[in-house]
């Protein structure tokens, strides 16, 4: 088998998951939003459904005896994709559901993606890179499971927030390299902020433009866990690479040393491209800019470059803050909590990415956001004091006579 026949097929695969499949999904996404039950999947558009399963299982079945992971990275990431948008899509027209099996009823494409994915390091399924950063566009078009508008709103809005948040990473580690008491850090604080006000900026337009129920109903439904092999793996979500967890430690305001933080460190890992798992362990290994701060404060609070530098720490971890709040009190009570209110229990289980029960993971969320905003809570160890005691070390600027 050459390299050339190996990629072919993994092509033809991706170019079915381009047309078809987004075809099919459409059309069933608009039979069901069409039902008086917008949630009821069963029971309508069952030749479409096999179809999908049908036309999606004879390029799986040939990849798999083909027993290749690909040529390189990107060639088996990309297999990893396909094999993962046809599960997500299963699972979301409930073809498969974790909570009635005890193992996939897709044995070959369970195969296929295990192999891949243990051979690339990475979860087996399909994950936030392929549909956001790495997610290539053909003449204009990117992948995605339908062709609805509020899918490509919300899957190019969480893809400019993403690249925005990496940006503000990258900043803020070079300021790692500077030292925090360089006189150049100045100009990284200055990138970290402007990166952070357009997340906010992106994050306004989502809030602005998705349409609740098309999200809820059409949408949100392709990022239920679902089982490869014998396995549950959890739902793909926009915080599934480092840059945000890399903004967390080097501010300060999350410890790698914190149980519930570092769990969600170890949770997350598998579900990010090998090259931010190796980013995120990096940072995991580094004192953060606060305490640096902390450490000069006594001895150099009146130097300039202190009040300087402190000053932009600050407004930093205050845009960090508000970005943090408006996903959690702006989009996730938007477009999950608010919808899945209305649902009946039985409807409401499997509405998360992540698997816990709705009230769980918004607790857990909630922890986040107290956490990025340092607030002032006890039952939780947050950077609340410290930040308030590098508050008062920095004088107000003067303002003109
Ligand atoms: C309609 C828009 C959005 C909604 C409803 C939403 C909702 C959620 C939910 C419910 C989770 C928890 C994961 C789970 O379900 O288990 C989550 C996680 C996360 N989301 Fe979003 N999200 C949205 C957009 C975004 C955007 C644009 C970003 C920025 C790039 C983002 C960043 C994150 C991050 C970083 C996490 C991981 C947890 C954390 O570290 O905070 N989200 N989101």
């Amino acid at each position: 088998m050459s390299h050339s026949e190996a990629s072919s097929r993994a092509e033809a695969f991706e170019h079915w998951i381009r047309t078809s499949f987004v075809q099919m999904n459409t059309e069933l996404e608009d039979l069901y939003f069409a039902r008086n039950n917008r949630g009821e999947v069963t029971g309508c558009g069952d030749t479409i459904k096999a179809a999908l399963r049908d036309e999606g299982h004879t390029f799986v079945a040939a990849l798999l005896a083909e027993g290749n992971t690909g040529d390189g990275f990107e060639s088996g990431f990309g297999v990893l994709g396909s094999v993962g948008m046809y599960l997500g899509a299963l699972r979301r027209h409930e073809l498969t559901n974790p909570l009635r099996e005890e193992r996939s009823p897709f044995p070959e494409a369970s195969s296929l993606a295990l192999h891949v994915g243990a051979s690339l390091g990475m979860a087996p399924r399909f994950s936030t890179a392929h549909l956001a950063t790495y997610n290539r566009a053909r003449a204009g078009v990117r992948k995605s499971f339908t062709s609805l508008r509020d899918e490509f709103l919300f899957i190019d809005e969480n893809t400019r927030g993403i690249l925005s948040l990496q940006r503000a990473a990258d900043a803020l580690t070079s300021i790692v390299h500077l030292g925090v008491s360089s006189p150049v850090a100045d100009v990284m604080f200055d990138t970290a902020k402007q990166a952070l006000r357009d997340v906010i900026r992106f994050n306004d337009r989502l809030m602005g433009q998705l349409d609740v129920e098309r999200f809820f109903y059409s949408v949100r439904p392709y990022y239920k866990p679902y089982r490869v092999g014998r396995q549950e793996y959890r739902g793909a979500n926009a915080g599934d690479f480092s840059g945000i967890n890399e903004i967390d430690l080097l501010l300060g305001l999350c410890r790698a040393n914190d149980p519930y933080y570092a769990q969600l460190l170890v949770d997350k890992m598998l579900f990010m491209l090998p090259s931010d798992q190796a980013r995120l362990r990096d940072c995991m290994t580094r004192t953060s800019l606060l305490d640096e701060l902390l450490e000069l404060l006594d001895a150099h609070h009146d130097s300039d470059w202190f009040q300087q530098n402190a000053r932009a720490y600050l407004e930093v971890c205050d845009l960090f803050g508000q970005s943090a709040a408006q996903h959690h009190n702006g989009l996730v009570r938007r477009f999950i909590e608010a919808p899945a209110a209305n649902l009946k229990d039985q409807d409401l289980q499997g509405i998360t990415a992540s698997g816990p029960p709705l009230p769980v993971l918004l607790r857990a969320l909630e922890i986040l956001r107290d956490l990025r905003q340092a607030a002032d809570r006890r039952d939780i160890v947050t950077r609340h004091d410290d930040l308030a005691r590098l508050r008062s070390a920095v004088r107000p600027i003067a303002s003109r006579p």
